[in-house]
């Protein structure tokens, strides 16, 4: 492990190396994200969505698996950071034909303070809301996404948890070209604050040390949920897991139900009706 927080050398492959194109290796599964999002409010509405707000959209990454999806799909990211809007404009958008171009926006805009028109659905992933650390800040938040739907709409947000979830830990996965490492730095289990990093290391032993910080709570889903229908959702259901027969893993197909195992490593969805 690079203990030192290093810059990269020049010459390493790490000198070179765009954060956001191995976090979207490494951590996004956009397709099947918006297959879930997609497949579950036909389900619930009997009809499919249309207009997509991606909260804490970073590349804007989901949104644009979204245009391409229809013809009629529309999204809008929110996020705080432009340099990181200004990575999806040129890198994701970019990639898009013109027609699809038309129906996107990246815009930078507070969550909090969101100027956007009804949606179908929003989404808050990979567990950015976590970054509201009180009861009050999170329930706010929460009540906000919900006077962002149309009246029939659907709001998602993923969780992850375990016992391996609460510890001090890095864990690396190996990919073709580098190692991801996920690192719990610190976490305080009398405020149940935790410090997070994303590491990258290269073919060559290079690191990009630190390429993502995460200071945030640690939620359980009971306080989410509690929190959820605090804000006023009329219906709020998690939809956990389900497992493959033959490795005794996760399949990647989500169910409601109100039972989960003592899994030591779980992510859920929650979806939650206006
Ligand atoms: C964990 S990243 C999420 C990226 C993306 N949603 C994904 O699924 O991988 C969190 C993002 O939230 C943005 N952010 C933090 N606070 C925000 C706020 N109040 N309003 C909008 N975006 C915010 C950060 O700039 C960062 O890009």
């Amino acid at each position: 492990m690079a203990k030192k927080n290093k810059a990269p050398k020049p010459g390493t492959i790490a000198y070179t190396a765009d954060r956001h194109e191995y976090y979207e290796k490494a951590v996004q599964c956009v397709e099947s994200e918006v297959d879930m999002v997609d497949e579950t409010y036909e389900a619930l509405r009997g009809k499919k969505a249309r207009f997509l707000r991606e909260d804490f959209c970073g590349t804007g990454n989901t949104s644009c698996e979204w245009v391409k999806r229809r013809k009629n799909n529309t999204a809008i990211g929110l996020d705080l950071d432009q340099e990181v809007l200004n990575w999806g404009i040129k890198n994701k958008i970019s990639a898009l034909n013109p027609e699809q171009q038309d129906r996107i926006d990246l815009i930078n805009q507070d969550v909090m303070n969101a100027e956007v028109d009804p949606a179908d659905v929003i989404l808050a992933m990979n567990f950015s809301y976590q970054l509201f650390k009180t009861r009050d800040a999170l329930r706010a938040y929460f009540a906000q996404a919900r006077e962002g739907l149309k009246d029939d709409g659907i709001f998602f947000i993923d969780a992850y948890g375990g016992h391996e979830s609460w510890r001090q830990i890095r864990e690396k996965t190996k990919f073709d070209d580098f190692d991801y490492f996920w690192h719990q730095k610190r976490y305080n289990p009398i405020t149940a604050e935790m410090l997070c990093h994303i590491h990258f290391r290269f073919k060559d032993k290079s690191w990009l040390h630190k390429a993502f910080t995460y200071d945030w709570r640690m939620w359980t889903l009971p306080e989410l949920q509690e929190l959820l229908v605090e804000a006023g959702f009329s219906k709020v259901q998690v939809y956990w897991e389900g497992t493959d027969e033959e490795t005794g893993e996760g399949n990647g197909d989500y169910y409601p139900t109100d039972l989960g195992d003592d899994d030591p490593s779980w992510i859920v969805y929650i979806v939650c009706e206006k």
